[in-house]
């Protein structure tokens, strides 16, 4: 979980800042769209990296699921009888709802490959302008994809919090101040990529980026 989680979080990391060009402006974040499909050339082909990434991705995605299964099949086993009380409270917020978060995420990247990427489900759905797919997708009157986006955005949040934490468990970290930082680097670290995703919808849709 831990391994296929960060390579998950690099990309959303590269994600995150490849959308904030839209902050330097259409052409920039066009060009910027031009060039992921060129990156590695002459070596790779036309889009050549774009498929390696996808292929990577989904990989990841797949091996993420199977680990969780799996753990939680091995949690289940561990316990045959259920609890006859079980008290409510069990872990933060973002820890009890790992499971439908991830399915909320997984919905989510569906919806948005649809939208961005093929252009299916986007108003323009020009592969050669993103800059123009983005700033007609968050239109205000199109604001219940706003607040889709929103959500999905926040569930990742929640999701990376205790996702980041237990993590930096698996790869060893044990003590009880090791635990605090790593509590502090999750919170952070979620904090980020939530406020720089938010801010691109929330940026066109008040007009600041049209
Ligand atoms: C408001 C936030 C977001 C915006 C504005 C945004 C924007 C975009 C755009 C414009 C593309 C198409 C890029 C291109 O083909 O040139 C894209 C692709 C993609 N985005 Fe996002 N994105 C956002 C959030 C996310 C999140 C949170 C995730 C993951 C959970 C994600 C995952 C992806 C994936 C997997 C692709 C497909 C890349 C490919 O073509 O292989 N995006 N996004």
């Amino acid at each position: 979980m831990a391994a296929t989680g960060i390579l998950l979080v690099l990309f959303l990391f590269a994600h995150m800042a490849g959308n904030l060009k839209i902050f330097v402006g259409a052409e920039a974040f066009d060009h910027y769209g031009h060039w992921l499909r060129d990156l590695g050339a002459p070596l790779l082909p036309h889009t050549g990296f774009l498929w390696l990434q996808r292929g990577g991705l989904t990989v990841a995605v797949l091996a993420h699921i199977f680990a969780a299964v799996v753990l939680a099949r091995r949690a289940r086993a561990a316990r045959p009888v259920r609890y006859a009380h079980r008290p409510k409270v069990q872990g933060s917020y973002a820890a009890r709802t790992m499971r439908w978060g991830g399915v909320i995420i997984l919905l989510f990247v569906v919806f948005h490959i649809l939208d961005l990427t093929t252009g299916t489900l986007n108003p323009v759905g020009d592969k050669q302008h993103p800059h123009a797919n983005v700033v007609a997708d968050f239109a205000a009157s199109r604001w219940y994809v706003t607040l889709f986006y929103a959500l999905a955005i926040v569930a990742i949040g929640f999701h990376l919090r205790h996702g980041i934490f237990s993590a930096l468990r698996t790869l060893g970290q044990r003590t009880p101040r090791g635990e605090r930082i790593a509590r502090a680097v999750a919170l952070v670290l979620s904090l980020v990529l939530v406020v720089g995703y938010l801010s691109v919808p929330f940026a066109v849709l008040t007009g600041l980026v049209k």
